[in-house]
Parts: C-alpha cells; structure tokens; sequence
C-alpha cells in the first residue's frame, strides 16, 4: 500500500488537536501526534481502525510529516496487525501479551477495540488530554483511552477507562493503563530490586525476545522487593547526557505489572498497570472502571534530562506543595525509640530549639493502654495517648512546643492493627485474614481492611481527631510497616477477587477525605523505609521516607537512584547516628534532599552541636537551589571513587555542588576536575566551600573566577580525599 498525501493546510494548531487525516484511493487513516516539547507519541487509526502507536520519540519539527510515519498495517505482514496497538485487546487478533481480557456476560472471552472518536482537551497552556475512544464491534463494550501531555515537563500520563452495557456483569481478566510501543536496534532495561534497608538497587541489562515481568503481589508495602519505576534506554544504554531513554512507573500503591515484551518484529511492547494477579474484577453494566496513570518520560538526551523532566512534573503536578517549603526536624526514633515519657520529650523538645530545626516529629511508640505500644508486638490500633508515657497527652507536649518556639509532628500507622489490641477484639471482621487459616504476621501486625467503608471513616478519623485535639498538628508521619498475607475481606463477601484493587481504591479515598480538609499540612510517606514510594501516594504528601537504612554511604547510593524520578524536595534525609562517617559528611549527605535529624542532640561534642547549628542556616540558605534548581550528575559512586552532583537555579547564576568520597582506600579521592552542569557559559562563577566544620580551613580558593563555559569544559576538582571526605560548594554567579 502507498503512502499518502497528507491532508495538511499548514493550520498546524487545529490539526495537532484534531488528527491528521490521510486519504487515498485505498483507504483513510488519521494520525493522532501527542506533542511535548520535545518528544511526540502517534497513533494512528488504520482502514480497518485498529488504533496503533506509530512513534514515540524525538518529535518532527513539521507535525504534517507524522501522517508519513509507516503505519503496522502498511508493512505487509500476514499477521494481526496488532502488534503496535495502542492498546491491545485479548482473544481475538493479537498473538502476545495483551493490554486487557475479559470474559464478557455471555462468557465469550474474545475482545476487539475499534476506534469510535477521539477528542483533544486544552487544560491549560501547559497541559492537554487526549481522550480516544475504542468499542468492540460486537459486544456493548468500550474503552477510553487518555493522554495526558505537560508540554514543557515532556511528560505524558496514559490511562484507560472501561465500560459496558451487556446484559449482566463484565469479568475483566487484566486492565492495563498503558501500552506503548518502541521501535530500536536493542533495548536496555534498568530495574530496581530491595528489601528493608536495601531500598533501589538497580540492575541493567539488555532485554531479550520474550517477557521481562516486573510486579508486586504485597498488596500493601508493595514496593518492599521491587518499585514500579523503571528504565528503558534504545540502541545503547543510555549514559547520564546521553542516548533515547524512556522512564516509567506506575501511579498506583498497590500490586502492579509491567510487561517489556520484545515482539516477532523486534518493536519493544510496554504494558503497565494494576497487577491482574488474583484480580479478576466483576464489573457492572454501566459502571467506569478507571486504572491509575502510568506516568513515562522520553528523553534523546540520556538518564540527567529524563530525571528532569520527572522531577520538575511532580514539583509542578503532583506533589502536594512541592513548588512551596519544608520544615527541618528532630524525629526522635533513632535516639528512643518506643522508650520516652514526657520528660524525656520536654528535654527533647528543649534540643529541637538549641537545634535550631523547625520541628518535632514524636515517633511511634505514644498510644495504647490495654497493650501500651512498648514494642512493635502490641497495641496499633489504639491511638489514644498511653496515659504513662503522656500522662496530659499529646495536646501538653504540643503546647511545650509551642513555648519552645518549635512545631509539633506525630507519627502514625493507621492502616494497621497488632493482635494484642482493643481494635482488634473488637472488631475482628475489619482485619485482613483467612478465616480459617492460622495468622502470619508482618512485624508482629496485620493489615486492617480498607476496602470496607467502615475502615475508611475509622481510618480518617485516626488522623482527623488529632488534628482536632490538636489544631497546631503541624506534620504527619504515616507510616505502612507490614504487607498482605493471607488476604481475605470479610466486607468483600464473594468478590474476594476484586481486594486488591478496592484496597487501594480505598487508602485513597481515605487521603483524598484528609486533604479536602488539611490541604496543606505536611504529610511524610513512609513505609518501614521506602516500601511504597510511588506517585499515586505522593500526590497526597509532600514527602517520602526513602530508607530506614541512614548509613550516609548507603544514603549516597539509595539517594542517587531515587533522584531520577523523584525531586530533592521530596526526599526525607535524616542524619543519625548510623555508619561510620562523621558528623559532617553525615549532615552533607542528607543535604543532598530535605535535611532532618533524628540524634541525640545532648550527647554531641561542643563541635559537633556548633557544626549542626550553623549548617541550619547554612542549608537554609542553600535550600531553595536543591528543592527548585535543576540536578545534574556529574560523578557517579558506582564507577568513580567521588561521587558528585550539582544543583542549578533556574537563571543560572546559583548552584550548589556535593560530592563525597565513596571509596576508602589508599589514595582514593577527586584526582582529575569534575565536569560541571547547567551553568551559563557567558557567565562567570566564584566557588566558595560551605558548611565546614568548626576550625576547618578550606583548600578552595573562593576568590577565583571562572566562565561557566570552563567550569563545563576543563570542571573543577572540589579537593575530596581521606581528609576531605565530603565537600559542599556555593557557584554564584560574579556580578560584572
Ligand atoms: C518504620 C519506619 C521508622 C520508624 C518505625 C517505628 O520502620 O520506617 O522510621 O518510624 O517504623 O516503628
């Protein structure tokens, strides 16, 4: 079949919104680009109107050009045609994974989605959704596809929603948010695995033909042995600045599924979304089934520019506040843990204001009278204050706060319940268990069931009563320490298979209640470390916890990896007394993002406090660069014995260097210039070392001037050995 013309007046805007339409003796297509700033998605809607994805990549500097992209069905292959589907049906034409199944009311398990309409929704100067919709020719049963694009961030999020009228209840067998198409040589996939403490380890390789599965079956805790976030780099792997890359994951904090399937003609299927495992979900006539955004990035300018992207999108987008500020905290679990009365926590409240932090943050261990929470075997659930430890409760260590001049933060776990609490015997149908098999539990504790409405309200209201108590409440840590064993929903009855979706579904219900009426409070997600760092949760926090592991070079390395989806901001770095390294690198690493402490404040040197207390002001200063700047790698600790990166304002006249020795031997340290990012060429920068450490001098000589164009050619050696372990440096721009 010959390409056509394309039907294109040069009315680019409208053409964009609506279509290309491609005519020709044979048949009619219409290609439907996507546009960000950079990047482009095409489907195309084929004669027999399959709807394919055509392209993702670089966008075309003349959208008219798309409409001669080749489409599936101009490749005269014999087969389906449906290897590019935008979003492929099971059961009848395709041969490879497909992006949804169902078994409609007559039992028919065949599926095929044609293209209806599709329309284009202007949101604002930045955002635009693109909804297509797909029905079955047969079987009242449609879905709608949605693209949603952030033109500057280069960001898309692709959804589905699905629905039906047939005559009784709809089984959908899997139920896919997305499923896009690359076209390369070779693919390289760049996967993160973990437990407690071993959080983002990442592991590359070059996929084969096949399926390369990444999911979770936790339920909650899901991300405990392997997040949803993921890299795929085409022809090469991709380096920090260079080569295609595509970055996806998953808004959705429950059980997931991405399916990487190179096909028979080498194209590289990726579909993504709720994991169908144990799922099959009763659906009603008449009822929208929506699955969560699978949010992806494509960057020809390698790993540094897609981090970007994303983090500038969930500062933009999807955090709460994350254009906005952040305290700085004394958390008390390190230097505690469950033993402290309110002595203890008035002299700790006395050493957050020496401190000089903005916060208090009480961690677990305050509530429970039947079965005081003395250890993690007893008493969640209860969260009443335990009347030995807090005799006049939270509200008079909130007040102590306040005539200390600092704020006040609780620690919680509500989705949770131990055996040995009030909750649970009295209400035993709320929990997570096989009826009829023995409990197993998860750090002592089992899960409370969230898809039951009744949960939900005594879930909120946990977090709404302390807020009323206490309407100084100024930050909330919510912490999720267990995962689902042996899950069984009294409340589901029969529909057992739909738990883990409604679970979910559920949790969020539950967060959407609490932000309707705390917008802005600050919330740290947390989950016995980063066991569920996910953008669907982010959306209601400001922030994460990203490890219980605080080993400042186990940081470095956990840190790293979760910079390339997430911000700065949103990473919770808590200095404590894990590790071997000193005071100072210990407080250098966790500038890296939000700067916390959780030590004992009364037992550092006279140094050691005056260090703290001047790097207080000091980060303060250096805060806004971090949380709002763009970062830039520059050295990596898994191949070079510093490891460096750079945060850039955004006119380029500030930025902020960290690097840290990552290797200990002989000799090791930054023998040659880093290549600095980011900074204007035409400018000219002085380098001044910051946050030294009481009596030391520094080897930089912070008078020096340099173009930024030298800085990115030649770079500077930030003088970091065994005697300078950790070295933070100011760039600003020299005022000519
Ligand atoms: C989890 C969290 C820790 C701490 C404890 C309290 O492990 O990750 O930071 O809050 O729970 O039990």
């Amino acid at each position: 079949m010959k390409n056509s013309s394309v039907f294109y007046k040069g009315w680019l805007a409208i053409l964009c919104i609506a279509g290309l339409l491609e005519t020709n003796a044979y048949a009619q297509t219409i290609t439907i680009p996507v546009e960000t700033a950079k990047t482009a998605i095409v489907l195309q809607v084929a004669p027999n109107k399959d709807v394919n994805t055509i392209y993702l990549g670089k966008k075309l500097s003349n959208p008219g050009e798309y409409g001669n992209i080749p489409g599936v069905y101009q490749q005269g292959n014999n087969y389906s045609g449906m290897y590019n589907s935008a979003y492929t049906p099971a059961g009848s034409r395709n041969l490879l994974e497909p992006a949804i199944a169902v078994t409609h009311a007559d039992g028919n398990n065949s599926l095929d989605l044609k293209y209806v309409n599709h329309s284009v929704t202007r949101v604002s100067d930045d955002i635009s959704l693109l909804s297509i919709k797909l029905k079955d020719p047969v079987y009242d049963f449609e879905v709608t596809l949605y693209y949603k694009s952030y033109y500057n961030e280069d960001v898309i999020e692709q959804w589905s929603v699905i629905e039906h009228h047939e005559k009784g209840d709809v089984v959908l067998q899997k139920f896919a948010s997305a499923n896009i198409n690359l076209n390369a040589g070779s693919y390289w996939l760049r996967q993160y695995h973990g437990d407690w403490a071993k959080e983002m380890r990442p592991e590359e390789t070059e996929l084969t033909h096949g399926i390369k599965t990444l999911d979770s079956k936790l339920g909650t805790r899901a991300d405990l042995f392997m997040p949803s976030v993921f890299m795929v780099s085409l022809n090469h792997p991709a380096t920090e600045d260079e080569g295609s890359v595509l970055f996806g994951s998953l808004e959705w904090s429950g059980n997931f599924k991405t399916d990487l399937e190179i096909d028979p003609q080498d194209n590289l299927r990726v579909i993504s979304g709720m994991n169908n495992y144990a799922s099959p979900y009763q659906l009603a006539a008449g009822q929208a089934f929506e699955t969560p955004p699978f949010v992806y990035t494509f960057s020809a300018e390698g790993k540094g520019k897609a981090s970007r992207n994303l983090q500038s999108w969930a500062r933009n987008y999807k955090l709460v506040d994350g254009k906005g500020t952040r305290m700085t905290l004394l958390n008390n679990w390190e230097s505690t843990n469950f033993d402290f009365n309110e002595t203890k926590l008035s002299e700790l409240l006395k050493d957050t204001k020496k401190l000089g932090v903005d916060l208090f943050l009480l961690d677990d261990g305050w509530f429970g009278n039947s079965y005081p929470r003395n250890s993690d075997h007893a008493g969640l659930g209860d969260w009443q204050e335990n009347r030995k430890k807090l005799p006049n409760g939270i509200a008079a260590i909130a007040r102590e706060a306040q005539s200390n001049g600092v704020k006040f933060g609780i620690w919680i776990e509500p989705e949770m319940v131990n055996p040995k609490s009030d909750l649970y015997a009295k209400h035993p149908d709320w929990v997570i268990k096989q009826q009829k098999r023995e409990e197993y539990y998860f750090r002592n504790q089992l899960v409370l069931d969230l898809s039951n409405a009744q949960v939900q309200d005594f879930v909120y209201h946990i977090v709404d009563s302390l807020f009323i108590k206490d309407p100084a409440l100024a930050y909330i840590k919510w912490d999720c320490n267990a995962v689902i064993y042996n899950a069984y929903s009294v409340h589901l009855h029969q529909n057992q298979s739909q738990f883990y979706v409604e679970y979910v579904r559920g949790l969020y219900k539950v967060l959407q209640r609490i932000r309707a009426k705390y917008p802005n409070v600050p919330m740290m997600l947390c989950s016995g470390g980063g066991g569920r760092v996910d953008y669907g949760a982010l959306q209601y926090f400001t922030e994460f916890w990203p490890s219980d592991n605080t080993d400042p070079i186990e940081r470095i390395f956990i840190q790293w990896e979760y910079s390339y989806f997430y911000p700065a901001i949103a990473s919770a770095n808590h200095v404590t007394d894990w590790g071997k390294q000193p005071l100072k690198f210990r407080v250098d690493v966790a500038m890296m993002g939000k700067l916390g402490f959780d030590i004992v404040v009364d037992k550092l040197s006279g140094n050691d406090l005056k260090f703290c207390q001047d790097a207080i002001p000091t980060y303060n200063n250096i805060k806004p660069i971090i949380w709002q700047g763009d970062q830039y790698r520059l050295s990596d600790p898994r191949t070079e014995s510093v490891a460096s990166l750079m945060y850039v304002n955004a006119d380029r006249s500030s930025a902020v260097m960290l690097n840290y020795l990552v290797n200990y031997r002989y000799d090791e340290g930054s023998k040659r210039p880093i290549l600095l990012k980011g900074l204007d060429s035409n400018k000219k920068y002085k380098i001044k070392e910051i946050n030294l450490y009481p009596g030391a001098k520094s080897a930089i000589n912070a008078t020096k001037v340099y173009s930024g164009d030298f800085l990115s050619k030649v770079g500077f050696n930030p003088v970091v050995n065994l005697d300078r372990t950790s070295v933070v440096l100011q760039i600003n721009v020299v005022k000519e």
